[in-house]
C-alpha cells in the first residue's frame, strides 16, 4: 500500500464556518473534525440548518471555510476548485442537478467537454458507457431532463458525476423525494458502484433506511461539531437527544429492524 493509499481520504481539523448576514454572525461550524477513511460509505447527518451542504460544498473547494483544515485525497480542499476537480471528485447536488436545456447525454458529458481537451466521438463514448453503468438504456441518451423521472434524474446526476472515475463521490439527500421501490434502487445501485469502483462516499441523508441499507459508519452533526463518527451501531447507542430522536422514533426502529437483517457491506 502506498502512503497515499494509506492516508484518509477527507481530513478535516478544526473546521469553523461563520456567516456574516447583516450585523449578525451565525457560527456554522465551531472547531468541527472529521476523517474519511478509504472505501467507506459514511452518513453524514444532522438537523435542517446545520450546515451539512456547506460542508460538503467545503470538501469539494467550492467554498472556503473561515478558519482550519480540510485536505481531501492528500491535497487542501482549496485546490479542487479548480479545472480537472471532477475526476477527483464526483459530487451530487441536493437540488436542481441537471442542465434542463441539455440532453441526458450532454449532461452526463459536461465535465468532460469542459475540459476542452478530448475528443467529441470519444467523450460521447464515456458518457455512453456510465450511462449504462448507473442502469439506464442507451435510448435515454437524447431524452431531455423534463422527460425523466425523479430516479432517472438522479441516476443522470450520479453518471455525471462519476465521468471522471473520480475516487470519492458526495452525495447530497441522494434518495430524497424518490418513492420507496426508486430509492431502494438508486441504494442497490450506489452499492454496487461502491464495490465496484472501489469508491469513498460520504452522503448527507435523512433516509433512515437508506443510512442502515448502506453506511459503514455515521457521522453526526450537532452543536456545530461531528459529535459522533462510528458505526451505525455504536451511533443508535450513543446518548444524545438528537440522536435518541432521529433514530429511535418509529421509522428509526423499523429501519434498524432492517440492518439486524443485511449488515451493511
Ligand atoms: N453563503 C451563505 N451565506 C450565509 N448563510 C449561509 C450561506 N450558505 C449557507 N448558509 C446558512 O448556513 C446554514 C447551513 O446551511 P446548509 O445548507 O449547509 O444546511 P443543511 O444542513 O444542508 O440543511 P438541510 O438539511 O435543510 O439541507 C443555514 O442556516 C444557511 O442558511
Ligand atoms: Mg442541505
Amino acid at each position: 500500500m502506498s502512503r497515499i493509499d494509506a492516508q484518509p481520504v477527507v481530513e478535516i481539523s478544526k473546521l469553523w464556518t461563520v456567516f456574516q448576514n447583516g450585523d449578525k454572525k451565525a457560527v456554522i461550524h465551531k472547531d468541527l473534525d472529521l476523517t474519511v477513511e478509504r472505501g467507506e460509505i459514511m452518513s453524514l447527518v444532522g438537523g435542517s440548518g446545520t450546515g451539512k451542504t456547506v460542508l460538503l460544498r467545503q470538501m469539494l473547494g467550492l467554498e472556503t471555510p473561515t478558519q482550519g483544515d480540510i485536505t481531501v485525497l492528500g491535497k487542501p480542499a482549496a485546490e479542487l476548485g479548480k479545472r480537472g476537480a471532477a475526476s477527483r471528485v464526483g459530487m451530487l447536488f441536493q437540488q436542481g442537478a441537471l442542465f434542463s436545456a441539455f440532453t441526458v447525454l450532454e449532461n452526463i458529458a459536461f465535465p468532460l467537454r469542459e475540459l476542452k481537451c478530448l475528443p467529441g466521438d470519444l467523450i460521447r463514448e464515456a458518457a455512453m458507457v456510465k450511462l449504462q453503468m448507473v442502469g439506464l438504456s442507451p435510448d435515454a441518451a437524447d431524452k431531455m431532463p423534463s422527460d425523466l423521472s425523479g430516479g432517472m434524474i438522479k441516476r443522470v446526476a450520479l453518471a455525471r458525476a462519476l465521468i471522471m472515475d473520480p475516487p470519492l463521490l458526495l452525495l447530497d439527500e441522494p434518495t430524497a423525494g424518490l418513492d420507496p421501490d426508486s430509492s431502494d434502487s438508486f441504494c442497490a445501485l450506489l452499492r454496487s458502484l461502491h464495490q465496484g469502483m472501489g469508491l469513498t462516499v460520504v452522503m448527507v441523508t435523512h433516509d433512515l433506511d437508506t443510512i442502515f441499507e448502506l453506511s459503514t459508519r455515521v457521522a453526526v452533526l450537532a452543536a456545530q461539531k461531528v459529535i459522533i463518527n462510528d458505526t451505525p451501531q455504536k451511533v443508535v447507542a450513543f446518548k444524545h437527544p438528537f440522536i435518541q430522536d432521529f433514530f429511535l422514533g418509529e421509522r428509526g426502529q423499523r429501519a434498524m429492524a432492517l440492518l439486524n437483517h443485511a449488515p451493511p457491506v
